[in-house]
């Protein structure tokens, strides 16, 4: 008998030592942010009747996402971020449809059955450790869903209206109007928990420990965490919290740097808004094209947040427009997409966006996946190419003294058309001049590489060759594609799937200086001796490495 309980207590302590996964596990982690509802259909089902704006269920479940994994472990995806799990509105429909999305939370003891059973989520979880990857719940505990704003409380896992706080609508100006306040309005009220109370503390700390430790969650994605008593996070998130695991919180907000990055402390993480807002005003097309507010938010990064190595870097969400309802030009969203991949942070992509929806906000930007028949589309190989070689650069430099993922970003130019970054490695050249041929525009990156360096991107595997000084000049004669460069040899030594056997396959310095176009610099076109010697060491380690 006691060596069962023995053995109960190191088992419990092993399964939470297995799944208690910390902000640097996340750090090397890529994301792909499901709704439950919208991204699969059961076997049988008529693909064509979601309409999202009827705002109601479409028939996904926690089944058919664990049935159609592959798709997202096939873009080389390594976390899945969920919506909620917990039972939602039981009652009748509102002026803004049902509880499809998950946020209207209604008992979170229990299970929303309309995704399935417990056994059902179980059965996620497992499948999607056993294809190496984490799972990310999005949970809510700012408030709970209502009809008026005096609900009956029994029906809530908090029974009494002494656990929340009065009714009062939030003044989006007043800091502690948000957070004492009631989101929603008079059709759907969301009566606002008083996580002060210590009920309310030491309840939802067992509340999270046993989901967490019951469905082996990796982390959490904390909705509305602004709207919460900053003091409250530490006691619910991270090792010393009653989860154990890292949370990553929605700070919803704009450009101010200030805002998000206090919250980064009480949580591990926050949702990165105003790197968000910056590329839509760097990359969107129309737009301001404006460069300056992304170098600005950049430097603002460095100063303000705690570890910008491990937030949340997006293009779209649930909440949000989809990225191609605000930029008409495909390449934008390319090197948008390429800097949340190659700077500071945890990349995350929403579901769809490789499908190139277009939804221009809630409800229209939870558009049913299916109908894209999954596809892999370009953007979908684009994806994938950058989790490959990001996922390639974690690995290969994960025991090393410098990996990637720490390295800080450098910004190394910054030009009126795009930017150059450097993290680790790794130079990458983002544009906003949109997808048209431009004969007449270039980005001249200093960069600290010796002149004659063979880099190779990783976009397209053209070989490349700095240039004197260092330079490395980017013309976009091919319209304004993503530049992301890495050492040749780096490649090669580290043998890395990415480009692999490209580079022996080159066809000569003729080829070569015909990608340059798309794509180089002058450095080349003047020595073109150089370039066949690099070209030919390049091949023989090439040749080395294949063998
Ligand atoms: C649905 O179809 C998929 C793919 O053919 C299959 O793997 C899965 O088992 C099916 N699910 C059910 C519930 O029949
Ligand atoms: C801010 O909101 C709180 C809570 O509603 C209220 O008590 C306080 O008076 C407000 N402050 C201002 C300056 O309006
Ligand atoms: C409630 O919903 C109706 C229908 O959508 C809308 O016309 C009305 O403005 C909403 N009322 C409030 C208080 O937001
Ligand atoms: C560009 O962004 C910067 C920093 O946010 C801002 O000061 C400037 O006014 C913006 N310029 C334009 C043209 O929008
Ligand atoms: C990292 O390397 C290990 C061992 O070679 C491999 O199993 C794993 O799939 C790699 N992970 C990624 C994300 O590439
Ligand atoms: C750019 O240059 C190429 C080759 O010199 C030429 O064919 C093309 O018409 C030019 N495009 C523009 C937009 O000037």
């Amino acid at each position: 008998m006691l060596a069962l309980v023995l053995w109960a207590l190191v088992a419990t302590f092993l399964l939470h030592g297995a799944q208690a996964a910390s902000a640097a596990q996340w750090r090397d982690r890529s994301i792909y942010q499901v709704i439950i509802d919208r991204y699969a259909l059961p076997n049988g089902s008529d693909p064509t009747t979601c309409n999202p704006s009827a705002q109601t269920w479409c028939g996904g479940t926690w089944n058919t996402l664990r049935e159609n994994l592959d798709y997202i472990q096939d873009a080389g995806f390594t976390a899945v971020w969920i919506s909620p799990v917990q039972q939602n509105w039981q009652g009748a429909r509102t002026p803004y449809g049902d509880a499809y999305h998950g946020y209207w939370i209604q008992d979170s003891t229990q299970l929303n059955e309309k995704f399935g059973t417990a056994d059902d989520l179980l059965a996620l979880s497992k499948e999607i450790h056993q294809r190496d990857m984490f799972l990310m719940v999005d949970v809510v505990v700012n408030d709970v869903m209502a009809l008026s704003t005096s609900p009956d409380y029994s029906i809530y896992m908090f029974k009494d209206a002494s656990f929340y706080h009065p009714y009062c609508a939030v003044d989006y100006s007043n800091t502690t109007s948000e957070q004492l306040c009631w989101l929603g309005d008079l059709n759907v009220t969301l009566p606002d928990l008083d996580t002060t109370n210590p009920t309310v503390i030491s309840q939802y700390g067992s509340w999270i420990s046993e989901l967490v430790h019951t469905y082996s969650i990796d982390g959490l994605r904390i909705d509305a965490a602004k709207h919460v008593d900053p003091d409250f996070w530490p006691t619910f998130c991270g090792a010393q919290g009653a989860s154990g695991v890292f949370c990553m919180g929605e700070v919803f907000g704009g450009l101010d740097v200030e805002d998000a990055a206090e919250w980064q402390g009480p949580l591990d993480s926050v949702l990165n808004y105003p790197m968000y807002t910056a590329l839509t005003q760097a990359f969107q097309i129309p737009g301001p094209l404006n460069i300056t507010a992304l170098t600005d938010t950049i430097s603002q990064s460095k100063k303000l947040y705690k570890d910008t190595t491990v937030l949340g870097n997006f293009l779209e969400n649930q909440d949000l427009p989809r990225w191609a309802s605000g930029s008409v030009d495909v390449q934008t969203l390319y090197n948008a997409m390429a800097f949340n991949f190659m700077t500071d942070g945890i990349p995350i992509v929403y579901y769809g966006q490789e499908q190139y929806f277009s939804g221009p906000g809630d409800p229209l930007n939870r558009e049913p996946l299916w109908p894209s028949h999954y596809t892999k589309t370009d953007a979908y190989k684009f994806i994938q190419t950058l989790n490959q070689f990001r996922n390639y650069l974690v690995n290969s430099t994960a025991s090393t003294s410098n990996p990637w993922t720490t390295a800080e970003t450098q910004v190394l130019t910054t030009s009126q058309f795009g930017i150059a970054l450097m993290k680790g490695d790794v130079i990458t050249v983002l544009t906003n001049v949109g997808s048209p041929a431009q004969n007449n525009t270039h980005i001249a990156v200093s960069s600290p590489y010796d002149r004659n360096t063979a880099l190779t991107n990783i976009i397209t595997c053209d070989q490349w060759v700095v240039g004197s000084q260092g330079y490395i000049d980017v013309e976009y004669t091919l319209g304004g594609q993503a530049v992301i460069l890495i050492p040749s040899t780096v490649l090669a030594s580290t043998k890395s799937p990415v480009c692999a056997g490209s580079v022996q396959t080159s066809q000569g310095a003729d080829d070569v200086s015909g990608s340059a176009s798309n794509a180089a610099f002058g450095a080349v076109k003047s020595n073109m001796w150089i370039l066949s010697v690099v070209i030919a060491v390049v091949i023989s380690m090439s040749l080395g490495w294949c063998s």
